[in-house]
C-alpha cells in the first residue's frame, strides 16, 4: 500500500518539538509560562460560563476593542497613553496563540523561494513555518560574548538581499537579547518590501515595545505579536494577537479558520485583559525573583547570562542534560539548550516567584555539588 505523499516541503519537515507530556504537578521552569496561574477573575469567569456557550460557535464581538483598551492603558513604565487614538480594532488580529499567528503570517506572506531573515539562536517555531512554505532561511548569529543583536548584519542583509519576512524576537528567546524600538522601526522603514514581524511575547519584562512609537500608516510592513500565555497565564487556553496595518491583519486573518479560537479562551481573555493589575503584579514578582537568583548565581560564581525575559541561561559545571534529568527527578523542569548554536551546554531556566526560585536554587546547588565532585556551587 502506498502512503499518500504530502507536499515535498512537508515530507522533509521535522516537527517542532512541543513541551513534554506529564508536566503537571512539577515546578515548570522549562517553557517560560506563568508559574502561578491566571487572575482569580479569569477562573471565576470560566466557572460562570453558561452551558449554552458550549453548544454555540464562539463570538468575538468586543474582544479587539478590549485589546486596544488594554494596550492603551497599561500602567507599565513607558506605557503609551496615546495608543487609544492610534490603534483601531481592525488593527488587531486574534489567533489561537501566537504560534497560530506566526503560522498564518508565513502562510499568507511566505511563498516558495522567498527568504526568511532572522537571528540565531531564537524561538524554534519560525524556521519550521518557513520550511513548510518552501522558503529559504538566513539566520544571523547573535554576537558573542554577550549575545548582542547583530544590527549591522541585519541592515546589510535587508539592503543587499531583501527577504520576504524579517522575524525579530524582542527580547529574544532564549538569549534575552534586547533591542530598542528605534532601530526596529528604522529597519522596517528601510525595507518596505519586507514584512517586519516583532515577536514581543516577553515585552512585559523589559518595556522595549515598538508599539508606542509605531506608525502603521507610514510603515504598514510592521507587525507586532503579543500573547496572553506567558504573563497573564492563559498558555493552556491559547490566545495571541497580531497588531499592524488593517490590510496586513486582514491578509493574515484570511488564512485562519472562522472559529479557530474557542469561546472559553474568549471569556478568559476578556477577564484577563480587564485585570491588567494582576498581570503587572506577577511581572513585578518575577523581576524581584530574577534579582534574587542573579545575586545567588553571582555569589556562587556560576556562569550565567541574563538579559530580557522571564528566563535566563545557566552553564552548569557538569553536562547540562544530566543536570536537567536530575532536576526533573527532583520535580523541577528546566530546558537543556543542547543543539542550539552559541549556547550549547547551557540550561534555560524560566523565572517564577521568589519562593519558586529559592526552591530551584537549593535543588540546583545540591545536584551540581554532588554531580561534580569537589564543586562548591
Ligand atoms: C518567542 C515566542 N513566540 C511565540 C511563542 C508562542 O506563544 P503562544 O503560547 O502565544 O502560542 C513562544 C512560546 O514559547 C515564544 O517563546
Amino acid at each position: 500500500m502506498t502512503v499518500p505523499q504530502a507536499r515535498p516541503e512537508v515530507e522533509s519537515l521535522q516537527a517542532y518539538s512541543a513541551p513534554l507530556e506529564g508536566r503537571r504537578g512539577m515546578l515548570r521552569l522549562d517553557f517560560n509560562e506563568n508559574t502561578v496561574g491566571p487572575s482569580p477573575k479569569v477562573v471565576e469567569a470560566l466557572r460562570a460560563i453558561p452551558v449554552e456557550q458550549i453548544a454555540v460557535y464562539p463570538e468575538y464581538a468586543g474582544l479587539r476593542e478590549a485589546v486596544v483598551a488594554n494596550l492603551s492603558v497599561a500602567p507599565r513604565p513607558g506605557a503609551p497613553s496615546h495608543l487609544r487614538r492610534v490603534l483601531q480594532p481592525e488593527q488587531i488580529g486574534l489567533f489561537n496563540g501566537v504560534d497560530a499567528a506566526i503560522h498564518a503570517l508565513f502562510h499568507a506572506y511566505g511563498d516558495r523561494g522567498d527568504t526568511l531573515l532572522t537571528t540565531s539562536p531564537t524561538f524554534g517555531y519560525y524556521t519550521p513555518c518557513a520550511r513548510m512554505q518552501g522558503m529559504a532561511i538566513e539566520a544571523i548569529p547573535y554576537r558573542l560574548p554577550d549575545f548582542a543583536f547583530p544590527l549591522e548584519e541585519i541592515r546589510t542583509a535587508l539592503a543587499q538581499r531583501p527577504p520576504r519576512l524579517l522575524l525579530i524576537c524582542n527580547p529574544n528567546n532564549p538569549t534575552g537579547t534586547r533591542l530598542a524600538p528605534e532601530p526596529i522601526l528604522e529597519l522596517a522603514a528601510a525595507a518596505p518590501g519586507t514584512l517586519v514581524v516583532v515577536d514581543e511575547l516577553y515585552e512585559a519584562f523589559t518595556g522595549d515595545s515598538v508599539l508606542p512609537l509605531a506608525d502603521f500608516v507610514a510603515t504598514p510592513n510592521l507587525v507586532v505579536l503579543r500573547s496572553l500565555a506567558k504573563t497573564a497565564g492563559l498558555a493552556g487556553l491559547r490566545m495571541g494577537f497580531a497588531i499592524g496595518a488593517p490590510a496586513v491583519i486582514d491578509r493574515i486573518s484570511r488564512v485562519t479558520g472562522p472559529y479557530d479560537i474557542n469561546s472559553f479562551a474568549v471569556t478568559a481573555a476578556h477577564a484577563a485583559l480587564a485585570d491588567q493589575s494582576y498581570t503587572d503584579g506577577y511581572v513585578a514578582e518575577v523581576l524581584r525573583a530574577r534579582r534574587w537568583l542573579l545575586e545567588q548565581l553571582q555569589a556562587a560564581g556560576v556562569r550565567h547570562h541574563a538579559a530580557g525575559g522571564n528566563y535566563l541561561l545557566i552553564w552548569p559545571g557538569s553536562p547540562a542534560e544530566e543536570v536537567e534529568r536530575r532536576l526533573r527527578d527532583a520535580g523541577i523542569l528546566v530546558r537543556s539548550m543542547a543543539g542550539k548554536p552559541l549556547i550549547e551546554g547551557s540550561l534555560r531556566v524560566s523565572l517564577g516567584t521568589t519562593a519558586q526560585m529559592q526552591h530551584f536554587w537549593s535543588a540546583y546547588q545540591r545536584i551540581t555539588a554532588t554531580g561534580t565532585p569537589g564543586a562548591s556551587a
